[in-house]
């Protein structure tokens, strides 16, 4: 019933899931000094790095990352910051029980600066997105989005921030819904059993 959680960095959405209470067997990361491994080791969970640098190859960073999930059997693993891409046949091994979070309404603003990004393009409406991970690049059946209002005076930091707290709202939802069993994929989309929203609307600031 447990969740194996991959990091890259200060691990707050890591945090959110734990906050929840949810089953976290493993935190894993890619960065041996991520700061949110220490937070996570601080809290009694279980932190190993697998560091995409000690392996020279994409292929042997892959293969000791899933034997490193392995161990814990999880059943989902979940990206929260992890900032390596995936390669297909790492994504077929966790297919359906792999999830992410993505900081903007999906399939707008995939990949890096989606706050940036997302003020340059002058929408009026962002958020961030948690999805069951596929091949391609931030893409994949949405489970969830939180949404809210671009300010005028908005830079990339108070967009940020204001996404940030959505997320861990809605990351550690998507989590348990998939933990109960509630999750329905049917052509792709995602439903929810018992009809929980998939859209958290915020126009608080
Ligand atoms: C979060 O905003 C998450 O959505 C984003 O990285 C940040 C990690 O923060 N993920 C991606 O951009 C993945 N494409 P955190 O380490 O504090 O959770």
């Amino acid at each position: 019933m447990s969740i194996v959680v991959l990091i890259s960095g200060r691990g707050s959405n890591m945090l959110a899931i734990l906050e929840a209470g949810l089953p976290v067997a493993a935190v894993l990361s890619n960065v041996p000094d991520a700061a949110g491994l220490a937070l996570a080791a601080q809290r009694g969970v279980l932190t190993r790095a697998v560091s995409h640098k000690e392996h020279p190859s994409r292929e042997e960073f892959e293969a000791a990352l899933a034997a490193e999930i392995d161990r814990h059997a999880p059943r989902l693993v979940a990206l929260a910051g992890f900032m390596r891409v995936l390669s297909a046949g790492f994504v077929a091994r966790y297919a359906g029980r792999l999830m992410n979070i993505h900081p903007s309404l999906l399939p707008a603003f995939a990949g890096l600066h989606t706050h940036e990004r997302a003020l340059a393009a002058g929408v009026k409406l962002h958020g961030c997105t948690v999805h069951f991970v596929t091949a391609e690049l931030d893409h994949g059946p949405i489970i969830v989005q939180a949404a809210l209002p671009v300010r005028p005076h908005d830079d990339a930091a108070s967009l940020a921030a204001r996404v940030l707290a959505l997320e861990h709202l809605v990351y550690p939802r998507a989590l348990r819904w998939f933990l109960d069993g509630r999750l329905v994929i049917e052509g792709g989309i995602v439903r929810v059993k018992g009809n929980d929203a998939q859209l958290l609307y915020s126009d608080r600031d």
